[in-house]
């Protein structure tokens, strides 16, 4: 099967018709649907596929003698995620995981034999739409989070993890770590459409990921009285939409100050109805910048200036993070071998940092771990707009099979 026939056959799961945005938050019913995709995909390739106690999926080809299901020692592995934010694009995640499976079917044109075990994962809740955590399939297979806090976290409905995944016949213990997964893994080379023009402005297809920027989610929550939108009088007010609107203006500058980002993307006004002063307001702030320091700043500054605006408009303000990922370097020798790999192959492969999150920098705490981007045109992403060419799709193919073929090879 064609990467066009692959990629045209995941398409339509979880797409809203109108905005051509996609919905695909764990545990729900597009999820499922791509779960069954992903298993379909790799049953067509005789690749057994095995969930791990985070609900991830890995199908596995393994022609080592007397290989049974179970991974062994030293495998390479590769892919991505299948899940969305609200109103995502089609490749953020999805492009790395069928490009794995298309990449195996290239090495299998060619004849090629792995040394060792290759494996195709899709990470479970990566965007963290539903539970608020980013990346929390590789965080709970590494450790990274506690399966109690994990099985604390809830929905927008208040619906836990560990009750979404049991509704959804996975694990009957709820989510945990897998202790033996992670140290059977050699490399893992996560590929992924960039989010942003850097490949597009150095007229390059491919790019090799160096590192990420430190970044998390706050949880910002003011909470004032409710009262009457007609009668009230403005200085009688105790209105929390006042303190939150200043805090989102107060987080732009302080980002533009220290070269950073911050966006409040996700705000909800209790009780929320047209002719009344909310009780409270929570929003969400998704903050990331170039070192850790610089990020501590942001996010003290704006903390302080929430609490200075709610102060002034008799509200009470209160900051929980909720998810947090360190700067990442990627493997220095890793990313010297994709570089030859692909030299090799005269596939032009700068090197980019990004400031976005992937389950590879979660997982680079463990492995030596890899990415390869494939330019994004507009370099719009978490957005019905993004897009790749499909050409550039085929190049990251391409260079996905060399690299595996590189690793997997001895
Ligand atoms: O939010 C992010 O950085 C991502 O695209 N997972
Ligand atoms: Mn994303
Ligand atoms: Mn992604």
């Amino acid at each position: 099967m064609s990467f066009a026939e692959l990629w045209e056959s995941l398409l339509p799961i979880g797409r809203d018709p109108g905005t051509g945005g996609y919905r695909r938050f764990s545990w729900t019913d597009a999820d499922l649907r791509c779960r069954d995709w992903f298993r379909a995909t790799a049953a067509a390739r005789g690749l057994t596929v095995r969930a791990d106690r985070a609900g991830n999926l890995w199908a596995w080809w393994d022609t080592t003698p007397g290989a049974g299901p179970a991974p062994r020692a030293r495998a390479v592995v590769t892919g991505s995620h299948l899940d969305s934010v609200p109103g995502g694009g089609a490749f953020d995640g999805p492009l790395g995981v069928v490009s794995a499976f298309a990449a195996i079917d290239t090495l299998r044109e060619r004849g090629f034999e792995p040394a060792r075990p290759v494996a195709v994962v899709a990470f479970t809740e990566e965007e963290g739409a539903r539970f608020g955590v980013a990346c929390l399939g590789s965080r709970l297979l590494t450790g990274a989070i506690s399966a109690a806090a994990a099985r604390g976290l809830r929905d927008a409905d208040g619906v836990s993890l560990a009750a979404a995944m049991a509704a959804c016949g996975g694990e009957p213990d709820g989510p945990g770590p897998d202790e033996e997964l992670p140290g059977q893994v050699a490399a893992f080379v996560e590929l992924h459409i960039e989010q942003g023009r850097q490949l597009a402005d150095l007229g390059a297809a491919i790019g090799i990921g160096e590192g990420i920027w430190p970044h998390g989610r706050w949880r910002f929550d003011f909470t004032g009285r409710a009262d009457h939108a007609g009668t009230t009088a403005l200085p009688d007010r105790r209105d929390p939409m006042l303190p939150f609107a200043a805090t989102v203006l107060v987080a732009r500058q302080v980002a533009a100050r220290h070269g950073a980002l911050s966006t409040f993307g996700k705000v909800r006004a209790v009780p929320g109805g047209v002719n009344a002063i909310p009780a409270g307001v929570r929003a969400w702030l998704d903050a990331r910048a170039l070192d850790d320091g610089s990020l501590r700043r942001v996010v003290e500054e704006i903390t302080a200036a929430a609490d200075r605006a709610a102060a002034d408009h008799g509200v009470a303000a209160a900051v929980t993070r909720e998810s947090f990922s360190p700067p990442v370097a990627f493997d220095p020798a890793l990313r010297a071998r994709l570089a030859a790999a692909l030299a090799g192959r005269a596939i032009k492969a700068p090197a980019l940092r990004t400031g976005a999150g992937h389950d590879a920098g979660v997982l680079a705490a463990r492995i030596p771990t890899a990415m390869l981007f494939v330019r994004n045109p507009s370099g719009v992403s978490h957005a019905p707009q993004e897009h790749a060419d499909a050409a550039d799709c085929e190049t990251g193919v391409a260079a996905l099979a060399a690299v595996l073929e590189e690793l997997a090879v001895a």
